[in-house]
């Protein structure tokens, strides 16, 4: 086993957008080229059923995200890429870490006290809509991490939190039962751009303003030039700073590029021309990785041999280093010893 294990979920929910690529898929699928370490990816399906109870969404939720990481090159040869739901390893750690994981420590998750602030807020019942799945779905994703002795887990700021969590109660299990379980550690990388949307806003599915990473082309210019500018005319000098456009140009943009569009910013280029240029740049980077979505897309059985090939392998860990465990909490065969 090499020193490093990085391992991240991605939660299946959702149609991703070009936020989700910016700042994570990208990043992550480059990560996966990298030697040196193990690593795993996985689709956190137990994950989004926290959230969606409509089983047409969940698998196609499944479908589309699958295909989305597969298209843009995540390398599989290297990476265990699987389904969480394909690793039945997982739900079985995560019960036995619920034994030994405090209720108080549950209670201060950010998740769930936000939920429960919403519901007081709105003068309902605190506990109104909230399952026990939602409460107690660190514990879920502490399995998911614990499970491949993961030491090193990329995650966005508001994942941190569950990670201190994920430690905590390894800790307590080693505790109790000896040296089982690493120790992980959350990856930041703050330097990742947060995309705008077309309001400028945050991109994001709850504000309504996200284009969609797979729409067709025509489509994915038309939503381009939806992005909200002001109102300075061809020839009038326009600000790079504030601009969702520049933005997510420059996101797309080598150096080089994001320089001559800073130049034409300051020389007045029409909104027009600047959306049109936006659109090439993106389209350019995408083109090739749609005909690849499309193509999986209209074949899922390759995706799911893909899945299945991958959880053989995350088996292959998981499923002995399970057995350790069961035997370290008494769950053991009855005759022998
Ligand atoms: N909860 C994470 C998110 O919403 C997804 C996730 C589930 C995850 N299990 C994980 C991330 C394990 C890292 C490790 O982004």
């Amino acid at each position: 086993m090499s020193q490093q294990t990085f391992l991240t979920g991605i939660t299946t929910t959702g149609t991703p957008h070009l936020g989700n690529y910016v700042g994570a898929i990208k990043p992550a699928i480059a990560a996966s080229h990298a030697g040196g370490v193990d690593s795993y990816y996985f689709l956190a399906d137990y994950h989004a059923l926290i959230k969606c109870h409509d089983p047409a969404v969940v698998q196609r939720s499944t479908l589309e995200i699958a295909a989305t990481w597969l298209a843009l090159g995540l390398d599989t040869d290297h990476a265990v890429f699987y389904r969480q739901s394909d690793v039945p390893e997982i739900t079985e750690l995560t019960w036995l870490l619920t034994c030994h994981t405090a209720k108080g420590l549950m209670n201060r998750a950010h998740a769930y006290k936000a939920a429960v602030q919403e519901n007081v807020d709105a003068g309902e019942d605190p506990d109104f809509a909230i399952t026990m799945g939602l409460f107690s779905y660190p514990v879920l994703m502490a399995a998911d991490i614990l499970m491949f002795n993961a030491t090193h887990v990329p995650v966005g700021r508001d994942q941190v939190q569950h990670l201190e969590m994920a430690r905590d109660i390894a800790q307590r299990f080693n505790h109790h039962f000896g040296d089982l379980f690493a120790l992980p550690e959350a990856v930041v990388d703050d330097d990742v751009a947060v995309l705008p949307g077309h309001d400028g806003r945050k991109m994001s599915k709850s504000y309504n303003n996200i284009i969609p990473l797979w729409l067709p082309e025509k489509k994915l210019r038309k939503s381009i030039m939806k992005i909200v500018t002001n109102s300075l005319e061809p020839g009038e000098p326009k600000e790079t700073a504030g601009s969702a456009l520049f933005a997510i140009y420059a996101s797309f943009a080598s150096a080089e590029q994001r320089q001559g569009m800073r130049e034409a910013f300051a020389q007045g280029i029409a909104w027009g021309e600047a959306k049109q240029r936006t659109f090439e740049l993106i389209n350019a980077e995408l083109a090739s990785a749609r005909e690849r979505y499309e193509a999986l897309m209209a074949e899922p059985a390759r995706i799911e041999q893909a899945l299945r090939d991958g959880a053989e392998r995350a088996r292959a860990y998981a499923s002995p280093f399970m057995a350790r465990i069961r035997q370290a909490v008494g769950i053991r065969p009855l005759a022998g010893s």
